[in-house]
């Protein structure tokens, strides 16, 4: 059996007893194991080198489910439920026992998402429980977005990939908690601040943590090369013995006409932000692997979708210059 392809019986075999499985969504690849095992969620941790203190998104294939692992659901949560439900919206909700403590790390929330890909949807339906999945990259590295990124990173580790092809999206969820009915954006992505308060119907005058509920994943550096990643820099910031065929470019739209052509990704020709999103982690990939000596970035047009994207390069640069 190769390591990566489409057998979704063989995946749910593995995951029922208890390995861990590298799942497509249309955000990015998801490293699975059942949320209801201590056994598969202690397995996950390991496989990611990640801190136990940091919880796990927990994958439902109907929006019915909600009730199973929630409780107490907010009004607004429901609403947003119905509008993005399947896609890229994770919603944080008082947990119900059915989810272990240690899926949450600990914590009475659980982070509930529906994900909008074939092959996620029918992973989940073959199974009598809900998947936890972080994203499949060792903790801190940058997240994948095609079945050879978690090959590559995790190796031998993962029995098997599902085949799931470019994720559509590209970036994680947008995480949405709640207080006292009001919601609070904890992380930022396709599903825009405008878009959840228009299906709300509340104005999100601060996009800040809530005070109780930590998502720690969200504080520290992430998604990041491990080649320097300088962000905002220009040629002109380099050293003057710095040789600029050891330079990357991340860019937008148009290449620097100063740097050679192959050590350059375009994240949108066209400068969509929809393209720039799904080319993102795949460019980040691309130029890492160069072997280059730092990797300049480009910041995105800070609106709608570019606020995610910025986000992702700002926890990604090694250095920042504002201007
Ligand atoms: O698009 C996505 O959300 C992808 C795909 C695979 O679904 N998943 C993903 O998972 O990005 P991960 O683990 O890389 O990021 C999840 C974030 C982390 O920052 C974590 O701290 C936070 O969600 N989180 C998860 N459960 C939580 C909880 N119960 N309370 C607070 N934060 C939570
Ligand atoms: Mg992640």
């Amino acid at each position: 059996m190769n390591q990566i392809g489409n057998n979704i019986q063989w995946a749910a075999q593995l995951l029922q007893e208890d390995q861990v499985v590298g799942m497509p969504t249309e955000t990015v690849y998801g490293l699975a194991g059942n949320a209801l095992s201590e056994k598969a969620i202690d397995r996950i941790y390991t496989v990611k080198n990640r801190p136990r203190t940091n919880p796990l998104i927990v994958h439902i294939h109907h929006p019915d489910q909600i009730e199973l692992y929630a409780q107490n659901i907010p009004v607004a949560a429901r609403q947003l439920a119905k509008a993005f439900w399947p896609g890229p919206l994770t919603l944080l909700l008082e947990k119900t026992n059915l989810i272990p403590n240690v899926t949450t790390s600990g914590s009475s929330w659980v982070a509930l998402r529906m994900p909008n890909h074939p092959v996620a949807l029918n992973l989940l339906k073959a199974l009598d429980f809900p998947l936890a999945a972080p994203s499949a990259n060792p903790y801190g590295y940058i997240s994948p977005t095609k079945s050879i990124h978690v090959q590559k990173q995790l190796g031998t580790q993962v029995p098997y990939i599902l085949e799931g092809g470019l994720c559509q999206k590209g970036i994680e969820s947008t995480i949405v908690g709640f207080e006292a009915e009001k919601p609070i954006i904890f992380r930022s992505g396709l599903i825009t601040q405008a878009q959840i308060e228009e299906v709300t119907g509340i104005s999100i005058s601060e996009v800040q943590k809530h005070k109780t509920v930590a998502t720690p994943g969200s504080s520290k550096s992430h998604y990041a090369p491990r080649t320097p990643l300088h962000l905002g820099f220009q040629v002109s910031d380099l050293a003057s013995n710095m040789p600029l065929t050891q330079v990357g470019f991340l860019a937008f739209s148009q290449f620097h006409p100063e740097i050679p052509i192959k050590n350059q990704r375009l994240l949108s020709p066209k400068a969509s932000l929809d393209e720039a999103a799904q080319h993102l982690y795949e460019a980040l990939h691309e130029l890492d692997a160069q072997g280059l000596d730092l990797i300049l970035a480009e910041t995105i047009p800070d609106e709608a979708l570019g606020k995610a994207i910025n986000d992702r390069l700002f926890r990604a640069a090694h250095k920042i210059k504002k201007h």
